[in-house]
Parts: C-alpha cells; structure tokens; sequence
C-alpha cells in the first residue's frame, strides 16, 4: 500500500517516527511530508532514513513530477500524524500553502489525523467546530489520548499509541493488521468507550484469593477493535493473562468492589460502557490480616461467602435515573438445561440486567476460558434481531464493536 505520513509541528513528532517503522516493517512504502515546523522537531534526515524516500514540504521541488497533484492521488491512505490545531483548521478550511495541504486536497483514498495539542486548545470551540467538520466529511479524526502532556499538566490531548494509530490506519484501509482487522474504522470516532476485562480476584488473607479462570483476551481484543473504531479507551482491568493494548487509558483493579468504583467513575461521562470482566459474585465477608494457618487437631476453617454489588445493573440504574444517553453492554457465559436453552436463559438475563446489549458466551462446548476462539450470540433490549459471531477473539471482539457503533447510532444518536 501506498502511504502519505503528514507530520505536524508539535513535539510529538518524534513518536511518528516509530508509526513510519510499523508502516515500513509491514511492507507499506511511505512518502513522508513534514510541515516546516515539524521539522524543527524532528528533521528531514530521519524521515529520509526511516523512509527510504526523499521528503520535502515544498510545492516547488520536482516540479516536474507535479508532486503537489501526484501524492495525494496517488496515496492509499494518508495519514497525519501528530495533527496539530493549526493542520487540522487548514484542512476544514481547504487550504493549501504547502505540499501537505495540497496533498490532503487531492486525497482519493481514506484519510486519518491524529490530534495532540494542548487539552484546552483540542477543546476549544474552533478546533472542535474543524473536527466536527472533517469528520462530516468521512474524515476519521481519532480522539487523543488522555494523561501527561508536555509541560506538568495532563488531560486530553496527547498523541495515541503509534501502535493504536498504526491498528486504526490500517483497518481505515481495509489492510491486514496484527492488531485487529474488522471492525469499522470511524464506527465510535470521538465516543468515550470503558471496558472492563479479566476476572477479579477476592482476597482471603494476605496472600490467597477466590478468582477465577478468566484470561481477559476478549477483553483485550474490545479493546483493540474500540481504539480502531476511533473510540477513546477507557480499560479497566482485573486480573488478566495478557497484557492490555497500547492506547488505552488503563486503570488496574483486583476487587468487585475495586472495580465498582473504577466503573462508575469511568463511567461517569463515557458513551459505551462494555462489562467483560469475570466479575465475582461472591466475596469472604472478612479477609485475614495474617495469613490462615493450619492447626494440628484443629478442623479446617469455613469460608463465610457475602454477595458481591452486581456493578453491570448499578450502572443500568445509574444511568436511566440520570436519564444518560449511554449504551450498557453485558456479557453472559450461559449453558442450556432442564430449564430453558442457551437464548432463553439470555434473553431473561437481558431484562433482569436491563442492559442495551448482551453478548452471550456458548459455554461447555469447549470455548471461551483462556482459548482464543470464541462465539457469541448478541442480543439486542432495543428489539433488533439476534446477530451471531463466532471466529478468533479479534473476529469476534470487530463484530461486537461493529454493533456497539450501530446501536449506539440507532438508540443514542449524536447530536
Ligand atoms: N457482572 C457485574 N457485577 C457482578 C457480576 C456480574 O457487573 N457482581 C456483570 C458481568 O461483567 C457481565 C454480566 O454482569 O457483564 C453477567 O454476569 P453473570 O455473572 O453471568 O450474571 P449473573 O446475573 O450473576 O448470572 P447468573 O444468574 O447466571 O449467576
């Protein structure tokens, strides 16, 4: 694939140079243009090096090969990267004084910006009013991330993860991608999405703990699929066997009760709120101290069990006493028996749960716990007809996100 990297001038130049590597090491060949500020950043050797390529900014270089015309048609895929405030106004308002603006003028391919600027300038009005714009235009405009900046403030407004630019770029292009392939690019562009993941883990004492034999891998790939949907990430993790996925915003729990509160905060303000963590229902009324020892002669100590606050139906109250417009997603791990099957216990469960979505886990045909195939049946509150999934994590984890994005459209529209 043929690939246009535009960097802005802002100091998180220097994290592209890594995005060109993921682009170059998975075969693309990349044409960088850096703006003139960029390049007091980062200079043209390195992105001649990394490249391979000559780079310029000026219309008046190889005017013969009519560079200022030929790239933008050429390309693709474009992608600019860091997008700063003055980028991305002069290409809501279709400027082009340089060979950058120029080629996003001529672009026939899909184009991504990824924004990092100073969280007051990404919130103001006018850099908000260009997003809206762009995005109006079937441009994907990723959400930054939220944390440190560059001075001792924090808030939104840093680079995403050159690995989470790299998985949204190349599901923008319909192209292969380790991350995640499937989803579809821009579905939640600028919505807030907290996902919780993995199993959480009950202390008895200071060193044992009822959990259980959750490996977060779904979770993980939500994760992945919601970052290349454009989404911001908010990931809430319990106890998982892999590691989350660059990009996120990620906040470690151990606990229901730890997770309860990072859920509702997270909450708070998100759009989407998926619930795939293993949550416990059960937790020892009281946690040792010291740690349980046996005694010779003595019988084994009993495990008094309390119930766990079932976190997925307070947020459900939460939010419709609030009147939010947030779509609530359950998971389910079901089994058939005497009593109904599989979707009749689902579909059951979605109005105890009062949840918009519910993904139903097929269990005891020897998926889901720790493997990396799974199926799903997802079911809709709102009346829509159950869709099946079935594939690896990733495949599964894309379809699910797909109908986030539908339902969320559907039940909450953007304003
Ligand atoms: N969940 C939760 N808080 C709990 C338990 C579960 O938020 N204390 C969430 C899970 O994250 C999941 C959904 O609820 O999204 C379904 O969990 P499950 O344990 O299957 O629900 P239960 O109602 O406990 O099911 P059952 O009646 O079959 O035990």
């Amino acid at each position: 694939m043929r690939i246009v990297l535009g960097v802005g001038g802002g100091i998180a130049a220097y994290k592209v140079a890594s995005l060109l590597r993921l682009f170059t090491e998975a075969g693309h060949k990349v044409t960088v243009i850096p703006t003139e500020a960029a390049t007091r950043f980062v200079g043209v050797a390195t992105w001649e090096a990394l490249s391979g390529n000559p780079v310029s900014n000026s219309v008046f270089d190889d005017v013969e090969k009519v560079n200022h015309v030929r790239l933008g048609h050429e390309a693709d895929l474009i992608v600019v990267a860091p997008a700063t405030a003055d980028l991305l106004a002069k290409a809501a308002t279709g400027q082009a004084g340089d060979l950058l603006t120029n080629t996003l003028l001529m672009a026939h391919g899909p184009v991504l910006f990824a924004p990092a600027m100073h969280t007051e300038m990404w919130q103001h009005a006018a850099t908000q009013a260009n997003v809206e714009t762009l995005r109006s235009r079937g441009v994907t405009v990723l959400e930054p991330a939220s944390g440190r900046l560059t001075g001792a403030d924090s808030g939104p407004g840093r680079l995403p993860e050159p690995e989470a630019i790299f998985a949204a770029a190349m599901a923008l292009a319909g192209a292969e991608s380790p991350v995640v392939q499937g989803s579809h690019p821009g579905v939640l562009a600028g919505r807030v999405v907290t996902i919780s993941a993995g199993g959480t883990r009950e202390a008895l004492d200071p060193v044992r703990f009822l959990g259980n034999r959750s490996s977060g891998k779904q979770g993980a790939a939500l994760a992945a699929a919601a970052l290349s949907a454009g989404a911001t990430v908010r990931f809430l993790a319990a106890h998982m066997d892999v590691e989350p996925p660059a990009g996120v915003e990620l906040v470690r729990v151990e606990s229901a009760l730890e997770l309860r509160e990072a859920a509702l905060k997270a909450a708070a303000d998100s759009d989407v709120v998926i619930m795939a963590a293993a949550v416990a229902d059960f937790r020892p009324a009281e946690v040792s101290d010291t740690k349980i020892k046996k005694v010779d002669g003595e019988d084994a100590p009993l495990v008094h069990l309390v119930r766990n606050p079932d976190i997925l139906h307070e947020l459900v109250e939460r939010r419709n006493a609030e009147g939010g417009k947030q779509l609530i997603v359950g998971f389910a791990a079901e089994t058939g028996d005497a009593q109904g099957d599989v979707l009749e216990h689902a579909t059951a469960k979605l109005k105890r749960k009062g949840c918009d979505l519910l993904v139903v886990n097929h269990v005891g045909i020897g998926r889901v716990f720790g493997q990396d195939d799974n199926s799903v049946v997802i079911l809709s509150g709102h009346g829509a007809e159950p869709e099946s999934a079935a594939g690896s994590k990733a495949d599964v984890a894309a379809a699910v996100i797909d109908r986030v994005g539908a339902e969320l459209a559907r039940v909450f529209p953007a304003v």
